[in-house]
């Protein structure tokens, strides 16, 4: 019997792709850059499976190039990039990559949030210019963290794991739910407190962002948001770019509205508004945060699985459109 024919869009850990070709024919990407989308759509006319990431439109004209697909799955939690009712509308199996990653994200979060308040990029690049005059009592004086308010705007699993994190540093914690639904382990954990999201942004000293981004959620943060928020106040964001409105962040930071930010993903990756890495109040990452051994060994395994099951007829273990099983 022929076997399954699988493109993976971009190199991941091995352990996933070992696992494939046991039961495939597996095309990795063999370049460090995203595939052009007409090659992309030229390679997969013959593949049964694809496993791709959160920079590529699994849309309509995806699925229209692949007339053999039996399933996509997402190397990402995060799946804004795939048209989930048009998969289901067509019967296909579509998946991502819950859980694994969780407490890397959380721990990204927390990079930030430390980085930001106590201005540990400034104070590294004096130390590399030569520069520093010795220990100063004035010098690079930041915000504190213990005891302060932090507010987690999405309280699914990775803002869950953040405000659990926060327990070392005694901080009362303030959360949102779009749902309206309350998050049980943080109130009786934490006795976390779920509040409106004008409340959370009056009253937390940090909000990070944990939400998925949808049409409710894109530019949540624009320039009311900021004028809501504590001049003290410090923004995190390992989500998604577009939650923030990166043109009303630029202005809260340069004017002072906000204390600062901590951002691992950009409102038109891989571009940045222009004049924001000018700022000192804002670190940036290069969206890393699920970006550990571990996490991205775990997250090609379990698309590696998801993928095997979706070609076997099975329904993945984390998929998006379970309805198409019923
Ligand atoms: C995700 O999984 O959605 C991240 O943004 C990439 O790991």
């Amino acid at each position: 019997m022929n076997r399954p024919k699988v493109y993976v869009t971009r190199q991941i850990p091995e352990q996933g792709l070992d696992l494939l070709r046991q039961k495939a024919e597996v095309l990795v990407n063999p370049e460090d850059a995203p595939v052009p989308r007409a090659q992309l759509l030229d390679i997969i006319r013959d593949c049964q499976g694809v496993i791709g990431l959160l920079t590529e439109r699994i849309d309509a004209e995806f699925f229209d190039a692949a007339p053999e697909l039996k399933g996509y799955a997402n190397y990402a939690v995060g799946f804004d990039n795939i048209d989930v009712p048009e998969a289901t509308r067509r019967g296909l199996p579509v998946s991502n990559t819950p859980d694994v990653l969780t407490n890397a994200t959380a721990e990204c979060a927390w990079t930030l949030l430390f980085s930001v308040a106590r201005r540990v990029v400034e104070a590294d690049k004096v130390m590399r210019s030569g520069d520093w005059p010795g220990w100063g009592p004035m010098q690079f004086i930041g915000g504190d963290v213990s005891g302060k308010t932090l507010g987690i705007v999405g309280a699914g699993r990775i803002g869950t794991a953040m405000a659990r994190m926060s327990r070392g540093f005694g901080m009362p914690v303030l959360y949102t739910s779009s749902s309206g639904r309350k998050n049980e382990v943080l109130e009786s954990e934490l006795n976390a407190r779920l509040v409106p999201f004008e409340e959370l942004l009056e009253q937390s000293d940090f909000i990070s962002l944990h939400t998925p981004l949808t049409p409710g959620t894109r530019h949540l943060f624009g320039a009311e948001a900021f004028a809501r928020m504590k001049r003290t106040a410090y923004l995190i964001n390992t989500a998604r770019g577009p939650v923030i409105d990166e043109q009303a962040l630029l202005q809260a930071l340069k004017t002072g509205e906000i204390a600062g930010a901590g951002l691992d993903v950009y409102e038109n990756e891989p571009a940045l508004t222009p004049g924001l890495a000018e700022l000192d109040n804002v670190i940036l990452l290069p969206h890393i945060g699920s970006g550990t051994e571990s996490a991205r060994a775990d997250m090609s395994v379990l698309a590696a699985r998801n993928l095997l099951a979706m070609l076997e007829g099975e329904k993945p273990e984390t998929c998006l459109n379970p309805e198409i099983y019923d």
